[in-house]
């Protein structure tokens, strides 16, 4: 199969790419990304000798870039994904997750193709309980929510009118190795490592989904091996915690791998504003993937955030990079002072 993976130097795409390969040795895969601040080329060193993979920097926006490339299935992860950075500036939301998924299903529709669009529980916005299924209501409350619910409406747009052979999956946050630092894992391990302020929103009651980054891609695989054209699948792990639990279980394993007192860090918790329309609480229903796929998450929390930690302490020239060049900036517009 001739794959093209869209933003597969980010954080779940680079892991899906190491996946496929190794699942499937015989697969040609090509990694079209635009390497923004959070794409990085780093996070595929170990495979980019690799003959059957090639990379290529462009931007899914543009109509050309795909002319003369052989695809026999594109799996999209190329977007904007921080939900605070879209409440200070959208317009680059807007670009990618719209125009660039509308420009994929055009080239998705001129090679036929298959086009697995991988998008995110936050377009069924928060719930207080029970759990939202694929039929739920798309009510999205951050302009990234928002986006990624536009390109879901534009790919159901493209099966409906076009018989683009596309699927959409909405998959719950994910965590484990190369998952840049502005997000809550790492951010929380790296500010715990530098004895920093670790900011928790508001009341830290909040409720995420969490699933590790390789059982989503198991997921992906599966979806785009057995999933039916026009289907939409939730995946998720049934793995929710409120964020100051997630918080509190990082440092504790932080603690134990340093070898010091837990307390050392938690006395580094410190809550902070809420973020603007933050929702309360994501939760899916995962049964469709589970029943008709037969695919189950196999990590489990405690120990996948184990090695989590322990990825990020063994591979510390990855994040030192990252946190010394544009993100410091991002950081000090955020909290003030440098990582
Ligand atoms: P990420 O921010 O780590 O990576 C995004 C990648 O896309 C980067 O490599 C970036 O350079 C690239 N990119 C951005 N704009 C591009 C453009 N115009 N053209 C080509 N490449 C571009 O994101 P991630 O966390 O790996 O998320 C990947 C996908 O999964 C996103 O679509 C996101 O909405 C979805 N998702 C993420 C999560 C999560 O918890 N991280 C959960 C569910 C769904
Ligand atoms: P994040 O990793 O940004 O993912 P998302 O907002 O897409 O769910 O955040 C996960 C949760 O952690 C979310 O409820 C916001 C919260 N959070 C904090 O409390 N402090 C932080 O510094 C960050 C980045 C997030």
């Amino acid at each position: 199969m001739k794959l093209l993976v869209t933003g597969g130097a980010g954080f779940i795409g680079s892991n899906f790419i190491r996946h496929m390969l190794s699942a499937y040795p015989d697969y040609r895969i090509i990694n079209l990304d635009k390497l923004t601040y959070a794409g990085n080329l780093e996070n595929l060193q170990d495979i980019d000798k690799f003959p059957n993979y090639t990379f290529v920097k462009g931007d899914i926006g543009d109509s050309h870039i795909f002319d003369k490339m052989e695809i026999d299935a594109i799996v999209n992860f190329a977007a904007e994904s921080h939900v605070d950075r879209s409440i200070l500036d959208a317009t680059p939301f807007l670009k990618t997750n719209v125009i660039g998924t509308y420009n994929l299903l055009e080239t998705a529709r001129q090679k036929a193709c298959i086009f697995l669009h991988v998008s995110t529980d936050e377009v069924y916005g928060s719930i207080d309980r029970g759990f939202f299924n694929e039929d739920s209501r798309l009510l999205p409350n951050s302009p990234y929510a928002a986006s990624k619910a536009a390109s879901d409406m534009l790919v159901r747009s493209y099966v409906e009118t076009h018989d683009v052979m596309a699927i959409i999956t909405r998959c719950s946050n994910n965590y484990g190795p190369y998952q840049f630092p502005e997000k809550l894992f790492p951010l929380v391990i790296l500010n715990a490592l530098n004895r920093k302020p670790i900011p928790v929103y508001g009341d830290g009651m909040n409720v995420r989904d969490w699933i590790h980054v390789n059982d989503h891609c198991r997921a992906l695989d599966a979806v785009l091996h057995k999933g039916r054209a026009g289907d939409v699948y939730n995946i998720g792990a049934r793995c929710e915690r409120t964020n100051i639990e997630a918080v509190r279980l990082l440092l504790k394993k932080t603690s134990e791998q340093l070898g010091i007192d837990e307390q050392e860090l938690t006395g580094l918790i410190t809550f902070v504003k809420d973020r603007p329309g933050h929702d309360k609480r994501y939760a899916i229903d995962p049964s469709m993937i589970e029943g008709n796929l037969k695919w189950l998450p196999e990590k489990d929390f405690d120990k996948g955030v184990s090695e989590t930690v322990q990825w990020y302490l063994s591979n510390e020239k990855w994040w030192q990079r990252i946190v010394s060049g544009e993100y410091a900036e991002y950081y000090r517009t955020q909290y003030g002072e440098s990582i």
